[in-house]
């Protein structure tokens, strides 16, 4: 059966996930800010979880109506086929947003809402008592402009939650943040990578797991696993495809640089907990002694921002020494998220691409600097043939 799903994500990274999409075999379209709409059977529903790493979650999209009253809202969804999806003792809570519409009382529209899917299940399932004991459905009721679009989530947990972090950093980035990080670089499995302000880790873990093509799932359970109501097969596949799509460990190991040794003990950790210990190297190394003997490598990097009034000196001197330490890396591509307001003339260059992404609650930019592109590898007469 053919299913309209959707893949959250925060904003600016909607093109990445699209992308992802896209590289999955699914064609994604850019409806929303933060939402990517597709289409594809139980299997998608599992193979989007399992791979997207980018992607807060993945919904399925139960039916979409006029709803500019509670009449029309009650209606609508009373017709939408709920006992598809929510087993008799399934738990279904019902979460609502309004945005430029009638219906303004978020409240009021989770209450008439749920009231009508209890209704139908009754009617469904003959009878009057529904125990909600079971597998979590999350419902959420979305009504913009005076059209309801009545979702479910098969995710569970957001997707952000690959299951290896279990110590927290002082600043850590989102896991989806990081892997966005790296798909917008220029970094591939065969160039050098180096995170000189690593923290716990984030984003070298994230570029393993992308270089091995290590699915960010794998380790982790999904809400759509549990319901009696869903394809159990669906999973079983795509797991077992995940885990045959794995790859031989990085030739090339990736560098995670910190001052603090706390953490990069848990960036050791986490790495180990993902299984990529074996493709990157942690050490203690300050911004100032950076250097690689490597050429055409990536610098991805989430250095600090200074949001502190009593950081800001040192940080903008942390910063202005970025200048003398790039100069020694001729060759790189430098892709830095920071929210500092004139990073771009602290630096002195001006970067080739800008976009605007949110770390947590704070407005960043991710400056991409962009270094020669490498030589073609050198191809032996005759060996253009073989492929
Ligand atoms: C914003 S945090 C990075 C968080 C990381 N992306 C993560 O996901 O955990 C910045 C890091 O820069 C480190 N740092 C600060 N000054 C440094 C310096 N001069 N050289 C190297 N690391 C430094 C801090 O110890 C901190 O871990």
């Amino acid at each position: 059966m053919q299913l309209d799903l959707i893949a959250t994500s925060t904003f600016g990274l909607e093109a990445v996930l699209a992308r992802e999409l896209e590289g999955l075999g699914y064609a994604a379209t850019i409806t929303q800010t933060g939402r990517v709409e597709f289409s594809g059977d139980a299997l998608a529903v599992a193979r989007t979880n399992l791979w997207l790493r980018t992607a807060d979650r993945v919904q399925i999209r139960v039916g979409r109506h006029a709803a500019a009253d509670f009449e029309a809202l009650f209606d609508g969804v009373y017709a939408l086929p709920w006992e598809q999806w929510i087993a008799r003792d399934a738990e279904f809570p019902v979460a609502g947003r309004s945005v430029k519409s009638s219906l303004t009382s978020v409240p009021a529209l989770q209450r008439a809402v749920k009231k009508a899917i209890v209704e139908k299940l009754r009617s469904a399932y003959h009878t009057s008592t529904l125990p909600e004991t079971g597998a979590r459905v999350a419902v959420e009721v979305s009504v913009l402009e005076d059209v309801a679009t009545l979702t479910i989530d098969t995710s569970g947990d957001g997707l952000h939650k690959r299951g290896y972090r279990d110590l927290t950093g002082a600043a850590p980035l989102r896991e989806t943040l990081a892997a966005g990080l790296v798909l917008l670089s220029f970094w591939k499995r065969d160039r050098p990578l180096i995170d000189p302000f690593c923290g716990s880790g984030t984003i070298c873990i994230e570029a393993a797991m992308i270089g091995r093509n290590i699915a960010p799932g794998l380790q982790r359970s999904f809400a759509a696993e549990c319901w009696p109501t869903f394809d159990a097969d669906a999973w079983g596949l795509a797991l077992e495809e995940a885990r045959d799509a794995r790859s031989a460990p990085l030739a090339e190991r990736i560098l995670g640089n910190d001052l603090d040794e706390n953490e990069l003990s848990m960036a050791r950790r986490h790495a180990s907990r993902a299984g990529v210990e074996q493709d990157i190297h942690f050490q203690r190394r300050a911004f100032a002694e950076l250097a690689s003997s490597r050429s055409y490598g990536c610098i991805v990097t989430n250095p600090p921002y200074g949001v502190r009034l009593e950081q800001r000196r040192d940080v903008r001197a942390l910063y202005e020494s970025i200048p003398r330490v790039f100069a020694g890396l001729p060759t790189w591509s430098f892709f830095v998220l920071t929210s500092w307001p004139d990073f771009e003339r602290v630096v002195g260059r001006r970067a080739e691409r800008r976009r605007k992404l949110y770390n947590a609650q704070i407005e960043c930019t991710y400056y991409q600097f962009h270094g020669p592109r490498p030589p073609r590898p050198v191809v032996a007469v005759g060996e253009d043939n073989l492929a």
